[in-house]
Parts: structure tokens; sequence; C-alpha cells
């Protein structure tokens, strides 16, 4: 027997930044100041990320790059393993993300990798709360997910390990 399933998700594009909650607004804010202190020589794409905890403690990152290429680490890895390490009683309620690349035009905000969505999703499952997700470029539309299992649908998980 064939079977046809179907797989399909909501998310919002903002154009106008004021449509944004006041929360989602600074919490952008800071994902921007802080793709500042990205170190990305090698790419030129500077990230950064930055989480709002239950606590409303936000905390930030970005992407620092390797000469040995594997070894960099994105901003939204960067600042989760901060949040994981540092406030392991709280759960993450929503990330930002900001993405700017120097004499790119594109308004289209820079999607999370793999590996992050990976991460960002065991995040979700031990915290039993879902993480919003909000992406930008320094310049341009809004994308919200409501969940990263939007983003990474059929994800492996500790239930693939049993
Ligand atoms: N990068 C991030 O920090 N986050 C993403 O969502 C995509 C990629 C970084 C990694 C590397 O420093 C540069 O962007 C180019 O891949």
């Amino acid at each position: 027997v064939i079977k046809k399933e179907t797989f399909s998700f909501n998310y919002w594009i903002y154009q106008d930044f004021s449509e944004l909650g006041l929360m989602d607004q600074k919490l952008l804010e800071k994902s921007k100041d802080f793709l500042e202190n990205a170190y990305a020589p090698y790419s030129g794409l500077q990230v950064g990320a930055a989480v709002l905890l239950s606590n409303d403690q936000i905390l930030a990152g970005a992407n620092q790059e390797n000469a040995a290429f594997p070894v960099t680490l994105c901003a939204e890895r960067t600042v989760l393993n901060f949040a994981g390490s540092n406030y392991p009683d709280n759960h993450i309620i929503t990330i930002a993300v900001t993405a700017k690349q120097a004499d790119k035009k594109t308004i289209q905000p820079a999607i999370p990798c793999g590996s992050c969505r990976q991460s960002l999703s065991e995040f979700e499952d031990r915290q039993n709360h879902p993480i919003r997700v909000l992406l930008q470029r320094e310049n341009g539309t809004v994308f919200l997910f409501d969940t990263i299992k939007d983003l990474l649908p059929f994800s492996f998980s500790r239930l693939d390990l049993i």
C-alpha cells in the first residue's frame, strides 16, 4: 500500500519591524548588535544570535570561524551552548538571528544550518517547550517560526536511540 502524506507548516513574514512585539524587537536588536562580535575573516558572513530565557534574561553570541574551517562555530550554537552551560534550569523561549554580509544586497534572512537546527531541536526536546525562531538580515524582512521542528521535521532524537 502506498500512502502519501503531506507535511506543511505556517510561518510569518514581517515586512515592518514595528509590527513585532516589543520583546521580539529587543531580541532581534540584540542579535544585530552581537553580529559585530563575529569573527568571520574567511566567509565575511557576520551572524549574531540572541536567546530569551524563561527568567527574562537575554544572552547573545556570534559566529566564530577558524582557519581549520570545520572548527567554525555558528552564532546559534555559540549562544545555545552558553545558555545550556550557564542557565540549565531555564528554558529558551525564542532565538533571534541576524546575518550581515558586506556588499550583499539580499534582504532574505539566513536560515540556520542543519547542525544548528539539530542542536535547537535537542534543546527543544530536553526543555519540553517550543523554541520560537526569529530571523532577519541586518535590514529586511523578518521570518518567524513557532518551533524549530517546522525547520527540522523528522528530526533525529533520543527516541531514535531506543
Ligand atoms: N553561520 C552562522 O553563524 N549561522 C548560520 O545560521 C549560518 C552560518 C556562520 C558560520 C560561518 O562562520 C559563516 O556563517 C559562513 O557559513
